[in-house]
């Protein structure tokens, strides 16, 4: 039996940039409230969202997805050929095939480049950034295009009080590349499939097709239940993550956990005992929850108004629908 050569890659990866596109349209919880019976108070008092962005015309995956990943490959001086993976997160990209992420490469003009989405709904961004941080060091590509993206209202029954106010749209992307020094730590992810009820479509495409189901397939929330399993499981990913970098809460500058709900991020923030110092991710008030979207979205809004600086030590945390889950502790671009 011949023996194989192996390539190794840098030795560490980091996150060189990041870029983001929210849609132009932004919806009120008075407009919100005026398909669902709701209101303004109790919306913010429940999730903390005052307003949200939803896609119109024009403002598919691919395109929000391409604009994000346009500024970030910008930003992190390289241009679009040197990249050498696109790897797209999306649960809402409405074609089964071909994948948004290849599609993107040839708007971003990174033609060759091998794309694929993962399906890892909001821990789909951490999913990614692992991933792409183990590839570099393993060879594989150098530079890599991380995206984040959503349409999540094309899946949301703007008549479902458990669903409508929540779900919104965007797009955030980075990119990732060889570092001399570690700028991301090693990944804790994990899923538990006999949870899968708690955040699902309502029936399939194919039952849809064959009036099997009469109405559209659309998202259903056990709101409750993944409220628990997040205020429950999440401290104990994060910790780990900590450990496993090597690091503690004190040593952090930045927490931004996926944006699903403010009073989640709250519980975590007091589960996790995060020093006074550490500036949280709030960006759901004004975005909603965007899914795989909601991080690189925050990371980059906390960058631009300088709450947030390069350098910064952020620990990142995505969970949702799977259940599924990511946690690392990153530096920021
Ligand atoms: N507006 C007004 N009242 C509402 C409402 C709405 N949109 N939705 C539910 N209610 C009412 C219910 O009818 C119920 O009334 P009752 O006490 O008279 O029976 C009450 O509010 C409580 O309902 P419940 O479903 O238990 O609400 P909740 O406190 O669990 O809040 C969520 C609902 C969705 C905000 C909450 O469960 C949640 O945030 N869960 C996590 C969801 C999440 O983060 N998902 C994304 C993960 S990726």
């Amino acid at each position: 039996m011949p023996t194989l050569n192996t390539v190794a890659g840098a030795k560490h990866a980091r996150i060189y940039s990041v870029g983001s596109y929210r849609p132009r349209r932004a919806v009120t919880n008075a407009e919100v409230c005026e398909l669902i019976d709701s209101s303004d108070e109790w919306i913010r008092e429940r999730s903390g969202i005052t307003e949200r962005r939803w896609a119109g015309e024009g403002e598919s995956v691919v395109y929000m997805a391409a604009e994000a990943a346009k500024v970030a490959i910008e930003r992190a001086g390289i241009s679009a050929s040197d990249v050498g993976l696109i790897m797209l997160a999306t649960v809402s990209h409405p074609y089964a095939f071909p994948s948004a992420a290849v599609e993107v490469g040839d708007l971003i003009g990174a033609r060759g480049a091998p794309a694929f989405d993962l399906s890892a709904a909001c821990a789909g961004f951490c999913f990614g950034v692992g991933m792409a941080a183990d590839l570099i060091r393993g060879g594989s590509a150098k530079f890599i295009v991380v995206v984040g993206v959503e349409r999540l209202t094309d899946y949301v029954d703007k008549h479902d009080r458990g669903t409508a106010f929540i779900f919104a749209d965007g797009a955030g992307a980075v990119v990732i590349g060889p570092s001399e020094t570690a700028g991301i730590g090693p990944t804790v992810w994990g899923g538990d499939g006999s949870q899968k009820d708690a955040i699902t479509v309502s029936a399939s495409m194919t039952d849809y097709r064959d009036g099997i189901v009469s109405e559209y397939p659309t998202t259903v929330m056990a709101g409750q239940q993944v409220f628990r399993w997040a205020v429950g499981e999440m401290p104990k990913a994060i910790n780990q993550a900590l450990e496993i970098a090597g690091i503690t809460a004190a040593d952090l500058d930045v927490f931004i956990p996926h944006q699903a709900n403010n009073r989640i991020t709250d519980a975590l923030v007091r589960a996790l005992d995060l020093p006074e110092k550490v500036k949280v991710a709030r960006d759901i008030i004004t975005t909603g929850n965007t899914s795989a979207a909601s991080i690189p979205l925050a990371m980059d809004a906390m960058l631009q108004s300088g709450e947030a600086k390069s350098g910064d030590t952020a620990l990142l945390v995505g969970f949702g629908s799977g259940l599924v889950h990511a946690a690392q502790v990153v530096t920021l671009p």
